[in-house]
């Protein structure tokens, strides 16, 4: 184990052994600061943040909590030590031992899902960078910057990968990481749900609900990987990423709580009336951050998809818990639009071409965990509603049912019935407008609450939920 504090980049892979590596990793160091100080959170770079910090892989000791301002957070390179003799679990190379370098033929596949892992980082952080000047709370102020921080993280990790083992390729990948901006028409962020704006805390307890938890899904492909230096770094990343899902569960779970009260004191039920969340806006933002996420496990049946799987690049989630690591004999059935929309055809599929799709059905299931959650909230307050995820076909942009449209109960409708109806599926301007306008001013006051939103159950690493999480300095 390194000696964390005395290196200018934290790592566990023995940088300063490969000077070539360390020099090319120092340069790009002041790039990303810059990156950060101009896209990172706006206005609190000078705060104290009482933030998590990686300082190694042990898994009882791999954190460090203290106050740090957030442009000194000591980005860090961990990878999950190797495990000896590791062989190829799954694909054409099944049994093989694992790549330490990149072999030739996977090359540009593999670079291809490095740079679009990567590029989703630091995406999350340029959408989430305004957000703290409206935040409910300063533990969600530090939950924000904690997300953000390790966002940062990740990044590095991917930028680690180009700079090691693509060369000057890798190199210029990891220059274009910091070039594209999410959301800018000419240079945006690779995928779709990357550059949606975040305009406000319901969409970012949404996008870490769900948006997250997408990546928890693709690291959890690659984490199975041949090339084994990205299934170490991934595996490092998921232990991070769970706090970020969990942002995102408690805190819809916590406007959920306080739109229960809101109906309840209000004698039309009607929670808006009483400056909350109503149920049907969230329920909007559920329909809309679950559809764009979807989209990221990318198209239904995809070639490209079979090729990273017979070539052990990426796997399934977990693919132990499978018998058949080959999978050259199974189908996946689906329903196909017909390209007179009069209805569906079944189509057969190999289940390598579908591997997309078994990826995208373990992440439906995995987010209903959540919903239950909420709804059973709902249910021991005594109120009818239920909260839903749409149909898997419901507004999308990739696969079998970009292109058409359909309702949540996933039935077609047409371009007239979609333009008339689409404000009850998915967020109008209206509720956009709405939604900001409850969280105009940010609240600094430790333990105090937005009205629109309840307190967490307790707070960060055994502190108080007052504890002084974020010291401002500029106000
Ligand atoms: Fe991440
Ligand atoms: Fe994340």
């Amino acid at each position: 184990m390194s000696n964390v504090s005395s290196e200018r980049i934290p790592n566990n892979v023995d940088l300063a052994s490969d000077r070539k590596l360390q020099r090319a990793l120092e340069a790009w160091q002041p790039r990303f600061i810059d990156w950060w100080m101009e896209m990172g959170p706006e206005g609190f770079q000078s705060d104290q943040v009482y933030l998590r910090t990686a300082i190694s892989v042990e898994a009882d000791g791999w954190a460090h909590f203290d106050y740090v301002k957030m442009p000194d957070y000591r980005w860090g390179i961990f990878l999950t030590p190797p495990t000896q003799s590791r062989t190829i679990g799954f694909g054409d190379n099944l049994g093989k031992p694992v790549w330490d370098t990149v072999p030739g033929e996977h090359r540009n596949a593999l670079r291809r899902l490095i740079v679009t892992q990567g590029d989703t980082e630091p995406a999350s952080v340029e959408q989430q960078r305004l957000l703290g000047q409206t935040c409910p709370s300063l533990y969600d102020l530090r939950n924000l910057f904690q997300v953000n921080v390790e966002e940062g993280r990740h990044l590095w990790a991917m930028v680690y990968l180009l700079h090691s083992y693509f060369g000057r390729d890798g190199r210029e990948e990891a220059e274009a990481l910091l070039e594209r901006r999410s959301g800018n028409e000419d240079k945006p962020r690779i995928l779709g749900a990357f550059n949606e704006p975040c305009r406000h805390w319901l969409s970012f307890f949404m996008f870490t609900y769900f948006t997250d938890r997408d990546g928890k899904y693709q690291l959890l492909a690659l984490a199975e990987s041949g090339f084994d230096p990205l299934a170490r770094t991934t595996r490092f990343m998921l232990t991070e990423e769970a706090h970020h899902m969990f942002v995102g569960e408690t805190g819809v779970g916590r406007i959920v709580e306080r739109t229960i009260e809101l109906t309840q004191k209000n004698s039309n039920g009607d929670a808006r009336a009483e400056g909350g969340i109503d149920l049907p806006t969230l329920q909007k933002y559920v329909n809309l951050w679950y559809s764009v996420s979807l989209d990221l496990f990318g198209g239904e049946i995809s070639s490209n998809a079979a090729n990273y799987f017979a070539s052990g690049l990426k796997a399934r989630a977990k693919e132990d818990r499978y018998e058949d690591h080959l999978v050259l004999d199974e189908v996946m059935s689906f329903e196909v639009p017909r390209a007179d929309r009069s209805g569906f055809d079944r189509q057969d599929v190999p289940l390598r071409n579908a591997m997309n799709e078994v990826l995208r059905g373990e992440y439906v299931e995995d987010s209903q965990r959540g919903v239950d959650k909420w709804n059973r909230q709902l249910e021991e307050a005594g109120l009818a509603f239920r909260i839903t995820l749409p149909s898997t076909r419901f507004h999308r942009a990739t696969g079998l049912y970009a292109g058409l449209h359909f309702d949540p109960e996933g039935r077609l409708l047409s371009e007239a019935e979609w333009q008339a109806q689409k404000g009850q599926f998915l967020p109008t301007e209206d509720d956009e407008t709405y939604v900001s306008s409850l969280m105009q001013r940010p609240i600094y006051e430790p333990g105090k609450m937005a009205h629109w939103i309840a307190p967490p159950a307790k707070g960060i690493k055994g502190r108080p939920i007052d504890f002084e999480y974020v010291r401002r300095q500029d106000i």
